[in-house]
């Protein structure tokens, strides 16, 4: 789709109005309504696959790049992952660029967890280890509203392939998707300002370190959740079963199958409760 551009501006980063939305109708502003299919993740926050299906397009689960690419119109990243906490490493992440390179698919990383790394630092997927020299074929999506928990000021950001996002940002200006200028103000502040970032990160890595704890000596494991703000927590039983057990003690998580049949068997337990909420999660564990 070309529309008129009256501005001839070339961003290579736009400001959206939180990433859910972008998230959603990113296959819609690409064009690509109708014929094809996006690669997610195996365990996804829904979201990918609700841009997917709003756009009448098919989506297919997967955590490598598959070897037959035909009808493939669009991959989505996430990393740090959204239940589990998963980052994909340097290798995983090239090995994606290339795949989409070479059959001419975009690849979009969604990367609004990219400051919460606990036991690895998440890399991006523009970063130039991983995308070479150029941006080509690539999107990064970004939220303020984990690292600066500012949520309710619904700022994203976009940024990558200039083309891509030049496409994107025409499409949004004329469906008045634009983030009002005091938002942007707030924007440029906080992402002026690394100081509040890392106090925030240190909250939450002081409920994850005590919650790890408990799930651990209650008998559960973790697995993954090297980023971000869940645990990823099993007892290697039906999601449902361990959903019971937790609100048995008084503690809601969500049961894993709800972002994929591979979560079937984990449930996700927040660190965004306050300190007083984990403590008593905590305590409940313990008793
Ligand atoms: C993986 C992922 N992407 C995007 C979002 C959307 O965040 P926001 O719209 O607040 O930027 C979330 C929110 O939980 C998320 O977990």
């Amino acid at each position: 789709m070309r529309l008129a551009d009256p501005l001839g501006a070339v961003p290579s980063v736009i400001p959206t109005v939180g990433s859910k939305e972008l998230v959603a109708l990113l296959p819609t502003m690409l064009g690509l309504r109708g014929a094809g299919t996006v690669l997610i993740p195996e365990v996804a926050y829904p979201t990918y696959e609700v841009g997917g299906v709003l756009a009448g397009l098919g989506v297919r689960r997967t955590d490598t790049p598959p070897e037959d690419a035909a009808g493939v119109v669009l991959v989505w990243l996430n990393s740090p992952g959204n239940p589990h906490g998963r980052v994909l490493t340097d290798d995983e992440l090239r090995a994606w660029v290339a795949w989409g390179r070479a059959h001419g698919v975009p690849v979009v990383a969604d990367e609004c967890y990219a400051t919460l790394g606990w036991d690895v630092e998440p890399r991006s997927i523009l970063h130039p280890e991983v995308a070479g020299e150029d941006h080509g074929g690539l999107l990064a999506v970004h939220s303020l509203s984990k690292q600066s928990t500012a949520a309710g000021y619904r700022a994203g950001l976009l940024s990558g392939d200039p083309a891509l996002v030049r496409q994107v940002w025409e499409v949004r200006r004329h469906l008045g998707l634009l983030v009002p200028t005091p938002v942007q103000s707030a924007m440029a502040a906080a992402l002026a300002d690394d100081a509040h970032v890392d106090e925030q990160r240190e909250r939450y890595r002081a409920r994850r370190d005590r919650l790890a704890a408990a799930v651990r000596a209650a008998g559960a494991r973790i697995d993954h959740s090297e980023a971000g703000l869940y645990l990823w927590v099993t007892r290697d039983e039906d999601c449902w079963t361990t959903i019971d057990w937790l609100a048995a003690r008084g503690i809601v998580a969500a049961p894993g199958s709800f972002y994929g049949p591979a979560g079937g068997r984990h449930v996700r337990m927040a660190l965004t409760a306050t300190d007083e909420r984990i403590s008593a999660a905590v305590e409940r564990l313990a008793g």
